[in-house]
């Protein structure tokens, strides 16, 4: 299958292309390296050594989606490209609403144009809100509580409405739980800019001393040692539940949101133990006031994703803070290591 996979150079789009070049799909990569280096493609291609395209582009240049496309002529889309920080959708809620719902809808306007009727989205289980029971199942009311997550809520919507309007157009739609780990070669892997907001990339930065002391955000909440409790999910198995759905939106037609987590949750103060034993090093926290907007559990009913998909979750937490710490530990700058922002222009010459 021809695959565009746009925002693929990006921490779950570079895991996920590896996988898809793996299968022997050919893929574009479409992306404007906001939020990643073209380092991350050259590891793919040296991890995969396969080719695939690569264009340097903004989802929302229609004209630019359109000539790669007709170019390409990809079957289906894996979208990836967008925004994705609570805290900054706050303060820019446009730019939030420009780049991820526009671009979305640029995107579709370009599909339509070119004959292609199958896309696989990258929803967030932050679409569900506060929970009115859990685990969390797909029809769990949505009622997200940040600008971020309406975003995401809004894009279901479009997309559900433009697969309505013909038979043809076929859309799986995957919310995932939280993200976290990295590919086992320690090659690529997640590279927050800045202080990373969530928990994982904070505790390796800890780990590995390049900060002082994670700040755990409330031990007060009803869970078994009152730390906020999430349903955390490999990089890897993430990556293959985009597999699966390619596969099955190539026997199906309609729109299917479907969760992708575990279905198991795990404490902050767990995720620590689990980093604590993967690095050999201690982690030194505190406990300051609940984050304004957290909830207490998180957790994914994955049972859709099986009936579906035929996936399931393969990897635990152990696994997950391994591969993490494996990734933190060969790379302390990240893709900077090797290569800083400085050079992306060669790099990305090399790359295309
Ligand atoms: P990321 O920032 O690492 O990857 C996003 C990629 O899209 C980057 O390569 C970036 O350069 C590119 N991009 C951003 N805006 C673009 C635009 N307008 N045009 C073209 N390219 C653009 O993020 P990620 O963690 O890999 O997340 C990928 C997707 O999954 C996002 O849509 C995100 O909202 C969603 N998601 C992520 C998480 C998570 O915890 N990481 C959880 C739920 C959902
Ligand atoms: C956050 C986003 C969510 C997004 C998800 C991606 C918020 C409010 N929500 O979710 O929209 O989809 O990331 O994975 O930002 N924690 C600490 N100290 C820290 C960081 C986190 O104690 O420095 C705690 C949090 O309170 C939470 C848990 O760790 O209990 C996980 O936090 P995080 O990784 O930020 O993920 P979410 O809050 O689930």
């Amino acid at each position: 299958m021809r695959v565009l996979v746009t925002g693929g150079a990006g921490y779950i789009g570079s895991h996920t292309l590896l996988q898809i070049l793996q299968e022997r799909h050919e893929a574009l990569v479409f992306d404007n390296f906001s939020n990643s280096s073209p380092e991350a493609l050259r590891r793919v291609r040296r991890l995969t050594n396969v080719d695939f395209q690569v264009t340097n582009g903004d989802v929302r240049d229609e004209d630019a989606l359109l000539r790669a496309m007709r170019s390409f002529r990809p079957e289906a889309i894996v979208h990836f490209a967008g925004l994705k920080s609570v805290g900054e959708s706050n303060s820019q809620p446009l730019e939030y609403y420009s780049q991820n719902v526009v671009g979305t809808i640029k995107l579709l306007r370009a599909m339509e144009q070119t004959g292609c009727g199958t896309i696989v989205f990258s929803s967030s289980a932050t679409v569900y809100g506060e929970a009115r029971y859990l685990p969390y199942d797909e029809s769990h009311p949505s009622q997200p509580t940040n600008p971020y997550g309406r975003t995401k809520h809004f894009i279901e919507k479009v997309i559900s409405d433009w697969v309505a309007s013909r038979p043809e157009f076929t859309a799986v739609v995957l919310r995932y739980f939280n993200p976290v780990g990295a590919h086992p070669s320690g090659l690529i892997g997640e590279h927050p800019s800045g202080t990373p907001n969530n928990l994982v990339p904070y505790i390796t930065q800890v780990a590995a001393g390049r900060l002082a002391r994670l700040r755990i955000y409330g031990n007060d909440y009803p869970t078994r040692d009152g730390t906020g409790e999430r349903d955390y999910i490999h990089v890897e198995d993430l990556a293959r539940a985009h597999v699966a759905a390619l596969d099955y939106a190539s026997r199906f037609s309609g729109c299917e949101a479907i969760n992708v987590g575990t279905g198991r949750g795990a404490t902050v103060l767990e995720m620590i133990r689990e980093i604590e034993a993967a690095s050999g090093r201690k982690v030194p926290y505190e406990i300051v006031a609940r984050r304004e907007g957290d909830i207490a559990t998180s957790i994914a009913d994955v049972r859709k994703a099986e009936r579906l998909l035929g996936w399931k979750a393969q990897y635990g937490i152990a696994e997950m803070c391994r591969s993490a710490w494996h990734w933190q530990s060969r790379n302390p700058n990240g893709y900077d290591s090797s290569h800083g922002p400085e050079n992306h222009g060669a790099l990305l010459e090399e790359v295309s």
